[in-house]
């Protein structure tokens, strides 16, 4: 004799997928796996039975077993997860709102300084961020003993400048290497502003950052002069600080520029310290070892050449008294704006 084995299971089956609640389910459980149950009943025949059936009765018992404790153990946990869900999930509860995000204050001014410039006539271009020697340094008329490089001198990477032999790959310390791979793509007459980011040797405080932003402007034609440079400048502050903003030109020193200036606005963001200047910008006039190194013929072309500080520029307009609030992430500064 051996046991209908199928029909048990499906037995078994019904009435576990039948259980609508773990107290049902558990008298399932003690119907097939109970001291007085279908499965121990199966054991208990065991020791009567013919010699020849024993060892497929025992296996058989022992299947039916291992297939009701599986069954179960599927049931349970789903009848647990609807008990425990019915109380975790609130269904009059208001969802979670997901809210549009803003664009980042350095963006948009980044964007609104382009903007003037671009009603103004000038065209937006990119220069990459890793940059070589040559760009950033050689060609700016920044030769490698050069002391000025020492400010500049800035984050090198670990990789070959495939043209120098033994120089290294750099992130730019300011955008002005794009005048120079502009003026070696195009002639002129030109005019183009290079915005991104730049990359310096500075200790963070509440005005300096390892990175910020800055847009470069580079103009060139025949007789280009500083007042232009002066004219262009003086207009772009009025357009964007309102007319009666307090700029000053104060004589500076670029070795990729002569005459050089660097423009500074007063600010009341300091108050207290009234009449503090906050310097925005550095400019002058193209340096003709510049326009060589651009493969230009001598003395046709003149040209002015400027470069933003896009994070002073936002903080004198906003009245936003730490650079780092840019990078922290808070929300309840960002949302301002
Ligand atoms: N590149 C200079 C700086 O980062 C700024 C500058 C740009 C000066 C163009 C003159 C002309 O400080």
């Amino acid at each position: 004799m051996v046991w209908d084995v199928e029909t048990i299971k499906r037995d078994v089956a019904a009435q576990v997928d039948a259980a609508a609640t773990l107290d049902v389910l558990d008298a399932v459980r003690v119907k097939f796996l109970g001291k007085k149950g279908v499965v121990q009943e199966m054991y208990a025949a065991l020791p009567a039975a013919a010699p020849a059936d024993k060892k497929t009765l025992g296996q058989q018992a022992n299947a039916v077993k291992v297939f009701v404790e599986e069954l179960m153990a599927g049931r349970k946990a789903i009848l647990s997860l609807q008990a425990k869900g019915a109380e975790a999930i609130d269904v009059t509860l208001p969802g979670v709102a997901r809210e549009p995000g803003t664009r980042h204050l350095i963006n948009q001014t980044l964007e609104e300084i382009c903007d003037v410039f671009e009603r103004m006539g000038f065209v937006i271009q990119r220069g990459p961020e890793i940059e070589t020697e040559f760009h950033n340094f050689t060609a700016l008329n920044i030769p490698l003993d050069h002391p000025s490089r020492d400010a500049f001198d800035t984050f090198y990477l670990d990789q070959n400048d495939p043209d120098a032999a033994g120089r290294y790959l750099l992130l730019r310390s300011h955008t002005s290497p794009g005048q120079m791979r502009v003026m070696r793509k195009h002639k002129p007459p030109l005019a183009v502003i290079i915005p991104g980011k730049v990359y310096r040797p500075d200790a963070v405080d509440a005005s300096h950052s390892f990175m910020f932003h800055q847009i470069e402007g580079l103009l060139i034609d025949k007789n280009v002069t500083f007042a232009d440079l002066k004219g262009l400048l003086t207009a772009f502050c009025r357009k964007f600080f309102g007319e009666d903003v307090k700029m000053r030109f104060r004589p500076h020193f670029f070795p990729f520029t002569e005459p050089s200036a660097e423009v500074d606005i007063q600010s009341d963001i300091f108050k207290g310290k009234s009449g503090k200047w906050l310097e925005i910008l550095g400019c002058g006039m193209v340096h003709p070892k510049v326009f060589e190194h651009a493969g230009y013929p001598s003395g046709e072309y003149t040209g002015l050449a400027f470069g933003l500080g896009v994070e002073r520029i936002a903080m004198l307009k906003h009245g936003i008294g730490d650079i780092r609030t840019f990078t922290e992430n808070d929300l309840r500064f960002l949302k301002q704006f």
